[in-house]
């Protein structure tokens, strides 16, 4: 192999732009020319791949976002859109793709793959909802973004006396939720892998209540539903003075942590080794904080697994 490309797909993550410059650097260490494809998917299909130098990776570590742009692609998803993609990498001389993002572009990985054209998945998005990895890039500076935001929350609760909600993205994960509620000491955790009734989360508002807790935090994954309404119900049914903060896309962005530019470094570089030694779909991972690979086939055919230790201990200790 003497060429490969790179790319990024799906929604950014901080430490993407880590992967990408491992990705460069490792491939140019080993004498590979490397391909940068610009907004993902539908940049492959439209052929807007630059060849990428060392310096075209410097001064990006510690940036967020993703230099070559990321996009979600309907055409890709067909057959004819995959023979699109393949025939531009032909024409660039590129034998073999590194992927950059969550499940949904690793489904277009695998494709590729299928059809002959190898590809590596590298897992990045702040979701932390992939099989086969601990950890996503990404989903380490998304979680230390929301400690921050809901300690600032915080202040304001208790100089209000107020309860909030406060609504986290993930998808259809609950890590992101989990891991801030343990990490904030929240009152309570509302995540879509283990339905909490209303009536029990109300409940425990009332004992805080009761023994004078002045103020709560309630911190609710975007997969179970909105917290705009849950704010509403819970205000309604407690008449406590009940505030929603929905974080949104502040999530998604900021400069990656020490953690996820040294995990996207290293999950970027082992991509690499892999489509060195002529292997294909892949995606790369860190488990037991050790790089491993797994079957992309595999990985989609998986769920990733919440820690629910970890769910039971945010209880024990917000009671
Ligand atoms: O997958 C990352 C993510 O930020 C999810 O947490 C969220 O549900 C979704 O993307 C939002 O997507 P968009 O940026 O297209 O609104």
């Amino acid at each position: 192999m003497k060429k490969i490309g790179v790319l990024t797909s799906g929604g950014d993550a901080p430490g993407m732009n880590a992967a990408i410059r491992a990705v460069v650097r490792k491939a140019i260490y080993h004498d590979l020319e490397v391909y940068g494809v610009y907004n993902g998917y539908e940049g492959l299909m439209e052929g807007n791949i630059k060849k990428m130098e060392l310096g075209s990776v410097g001064d990006i570590i510690q940036r967020g976002g993703t230099i070559l742009y990321s996009a979600r692609s309907e055409e890709f998803k067909t057959d004819a859109g995959q023979l699109k993609a393949i025939e531009q990498m032909e024409k660039h001389g590129i034998e073999g793709l590194i992927v950059i993002g969550g499940d949904g572009s690793f489904r277009g990985a695998e494709k590729l793959t299928l059809k002959g054209f190898p590809c590596i998945g590298v897992p990045g998005t702040i979701d932390n909802d992939i099989a086969g990895t601990d950890y996503t890039i990404g989903f380490d500076t998304a979680l230390n973004t929301i400690v921050d935001a809901v300690d600032k929350i915080r202040d304001t609760a208790t100089s209000h006396e107020r309860t909030y909600v406060i609504e986290v993205m993930g998808r259809d994960a609950g890590d992101l939720a989990l891991w801030a509620g343990l990490a904030n000491g929240a009152e309570t955790v509302i995540i879509p892998e283990k339905k909490e009734s209303f009536e029990s989360v109300v409940a425990k508002l009332k004992r805080g209540q009761e023994r004078g807790k002045k103020h709560s935090i309630i911190i609710l994954a975007e997969g179970v539903g909105s917290g705009v309404d849950y704010g509403k119900r819970i205000e309604e049914e407690t008449q406590m003075d009940t505030r929603v903060t929905v974080l949104g896309h502040i999530q998604r962005g900021g400069s990656p942590s020490g953690y996820d530019r040294v995990l996207a470094s290293r999950l970027g570089a082992k991509a690499v080794d892999l489509l060195l030694s002529g292997v294909g779909g892949k995606m790369v991972g860190v488990q037991n904080n050790l790089v491993v690979s797994h079957d992309i086939s595999e990985v989609l055919t998986k769920k990733h697994e919440i820690n629910m230790n970890m769910y039971d201990l945010s209880n024990q200790l917000s009671i």
